[in-house]
């Protein structure tokens, strides 16, 4: 099957866009953004020795956003420099070198290059390309699904992948912690060190009517937490409050998004964020989230400690890949 990648319809998109990217207006970015607001998503120094008032801010931020920034968070301004650089590098190889790790029509795994290829429910296509792979654990990761060229990408991606789990660890710790387990809860309740890191690359070509179209409509990620690096294009969207904001780009701060998994675990005392990608008239605009999430086959359900008579369990408990099957098929959960 001929797949139509949005960095080719791009290149011959000049002024106007195919009509399938063009949003309803109750999605265009340039009708439903709050215009010049104050309002930020927080940003936490993950660095400052004061534990407890780093857990405060993170319950805050989960609580109200679902979603903060962190600096000074451990990972080396120069291993994420060369993750950028690398998969920037991928996505300007020429096309046949790219379809090489193209993901196989009717394959049930997410991983490899693609593009959307199933419209979604209004019809309408995001304007970006990605490439998914695993980056951890070993006994998970299949190379045949990172780029061979150039040839520092798996290099520097393992870089990447060692220095994220200081990050992930001490963010679970404080999540737990503030919902009053202790400290190592919550990660248990995810599968520990069983847990998957999903990395997708979203490539968003540059685009004449950014004021119309979307990288990425809104959603909110399945996962237990995201963790995404962007390049220096601001583009990031979180609704709170039922409006849509502007989440401001820091350089060398980390994004995170509370996922599904974590509000289902907390019951309800985080929110996984309602989030959505601009694209940019000028520029190209890329971003690496990492997707950690629970193994497969793990029950995830709210935490038996945060659950009584007086607080019911608000959510029901099934196994993570049960979960994912109702969401992409729209089913009840
Ligand atoms: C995603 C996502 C946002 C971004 O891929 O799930 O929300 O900033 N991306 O690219
Ligand atoms: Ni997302």
């Amino acid at each position: 099957m001929e797949v139509e990648r949005v960095q080719e319809i791009a290149n011959f998109s000049k002024e106007t866009i195919p009509e399938e990217f063009i949003r309803t207006t109750y999605e265009q970015p340039a009708l439903t953004t709050v215009q010049g607001t104050v309002l930020e998503v927080p940003v936490i120094d993950l660095s400052d020795p004061d534990e407890e008032k780093v857990v405060r801010a993170i319950v805050d931020a989960s609580s109200n956003w679902g979603m903060f920034q962190v600096v000074n968070h451990g990972i080396p301004h120069e291993t994420v420099r060369k993750l950028i650089e690398v998969g920037k590098a991928f996505f300007e190889l020429p096309p046949n070198e790219k379809e090489a790790y193209a993901k196989s029509p009717g394959s049930q795994s997410i991983e490899g290059y693609g593009t959307k290829l199933q419209r979604e429910v209004e019809g309408k296509k995001a304007w970006v390309d990605h490439l998914f792979h695993k980056i951890w654990p070993p006994s998970e990761i299949n190379y045949q699904f990172w780029p061979k060229n150039p040839p520092s990408y798996r290099k520097n991606n393992e870089e990447y992948a060692k220095h994220m789990h200081g990050v992930v660890d001490k963010l679970f710790r404080c999540l737990s912690l503030g919902l009053g387990l202790e400290g190592n809860e919550m990660k248990e309740a995810m599968g520990g060190d069983n847990m998957v890191y999903l990395l997708k690359i979203n490539y968003y070509p540059q685009c004449p009517r950014p004021d119309l179209a979307l990288g990425v409509p809104a959603h909110t990620d399945m996962c237990a937490i995201t963790v995404l690096v962007p390049n220096d294009v601001q583009g990031l969207q979180a609704c709170k409050d039922d409006h849509w904001y502007d989440v401001e780009y820091i350089p060398n701060a980390l994004i995170v998004h509370i996922g599904d998994q974590v509000e289902i675990v907390s019951n309800g005392k985080y929110k996984s964020v309602l989030h959505r990608a601009k694209v940019n008239k000028e520029k190209t605009r890329i971003s690496w989230p990492v997707f950690v999430e629970p193994p497969s086959d793990l029950e995830v359900g709210p935490h038996p400690k945060l659950v009584n008579e007086a607080n019911p369990p608000k959510f029901k408990s099934k196994k993570y890949s049960q979960y994912c099957f109702c969401k992409l098929n729209k089913t009840p959960q």
